[in-house]
């Protein structure tokens, strides 16, 4: 299938200046030639406009640069959407991890029953009630669900864009309060690192699949590289240690590709001045490469 890129340099959802620069991170590690030599036809159509942190004031402390945000959003569902209908895959580069917002409301438009894998360190399920930081980018997955600010849940304008049982988070380990509520309450499957290292990628990969395969139409990656340990993506802003290895998350992809049922993704959270030599970037291709079917031999 046919690849669209779409970066979208938005810090603004993040508390750390420096994942605006992820997109041309991405790209300097050489993306476009990658999808080119495994032979698809990617089409770049470069950034979206995003405002300027210092152009803005917070209004809300809990949801910081909560307009500034939805624009940006509105604007995405509306890139991705057109990128599906085109027949196309939205490849997506952030930029915080509020982009997940607007991406998910566009492709769920068009998969109605879209499972969603969530690759974080974090779940990004807290709403402006439970934040501990007033950063929209640990809000998106519930804004998806249809939890938090009414801008936010309505994105694209519906709601909700996917339900809990289509949803799967791997590599978890750090939840706040709310979060660990609102995933109790909801049911969703959480794959913490104690699941990882006690049964192994490969088995939470297969259940992760079910997961988002049984019942729906389509299935979106949206994978933040502090999933990863900070060891081997140490360009976030959020790191935490103790996360997935390098080969565990290329597993993972592996296998997606192997499963074949990828209908969207995005790469989120690259933060290139926190880096050394760009590192998480070229991580960050590598995953895309394996993601899209990228083999040894
Ligand atoms: N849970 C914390 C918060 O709500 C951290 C979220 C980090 N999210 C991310 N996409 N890196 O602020
Ligand atoms: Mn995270
Ligand atoms: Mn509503
Ligand atoms: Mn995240």
């Amino acid at each position: 299938k046919p690849i669209t890129v779409i970066g979208v340099p938005l810090d603004l959802g993040a508390g750390r200046r420096g994942v605006d620069m992820g997109p041309s991170a991405i790209r300097y590690a050489n993306l476009h030639e990658k999808l080119t030599k495994m032979g698809f036809d990617v089409e770049d159509i470069g950034n979206l406009s995003v405002p300027t942190l210092e152009t803005y004031k917070v209004i809300d402390p809990n949801l910081k640069y909560l307009d500034e945000i939805v624009a940006v959003n509105e604007k995405l569902a509306e890139t991705v959407s057109d990128t599906v209908e085109k027949g196309r895959f939205p490849l997506v580069l952030g930029g915080d991890h509020s982009i997940a917002i607007g991406t998910i409301a566009g492709v769920a438009k068009h998969h109605r029953k879209l499972g969603v894998i969530w690759f974080d360190a974090h779940g990004d399920l807290n709403t402006h009630e439970t934040t501990p930081s007033g950063n929209i980018h640990g809000m998106s997955l519930a804004a998806s669900l249809g939890y938090g600010h009414e801008a936010l849940v309505h994105c694209g304008g519906y709601a909700p864009k996917v339900s809990p049982e289509n949803v799967v988070i791997i590599g978890a380990r750090e939840l706040d309060p709310g979060e660990r509520k609102l995933i109790k309450e909801l049911g969703i499957r959480v794959f913490t690192m104690h699941d990882i290292d006690r049964i192994g990628m490969a088995r939470v990969m297969e259940e992760a699949l079910k997961v988002v395969t049984d019942g729906t139409d389509g299935v979106h990656l949206s994978l933040d590289l502090d999933g990863l340990d900070p060891k081997d993506c140490p360009g976030v802003g959020t790191p935490v240690v103790g996360g997935i290895t390098y080969r565990e998350s290329h597993l993972a992809m592996e296998m997606l590709a192997e499963a074949n049922v990828l209908t969207s993704a995005e790469f989120v959270e690259v933060n290139p001045i926190l880096d050394n030599g760009n590192k998480t970037a070229k991580v960050a291709v590598a995953l895309v490469g394996s993601a899209f079917g990228e083999i040894v031999l």
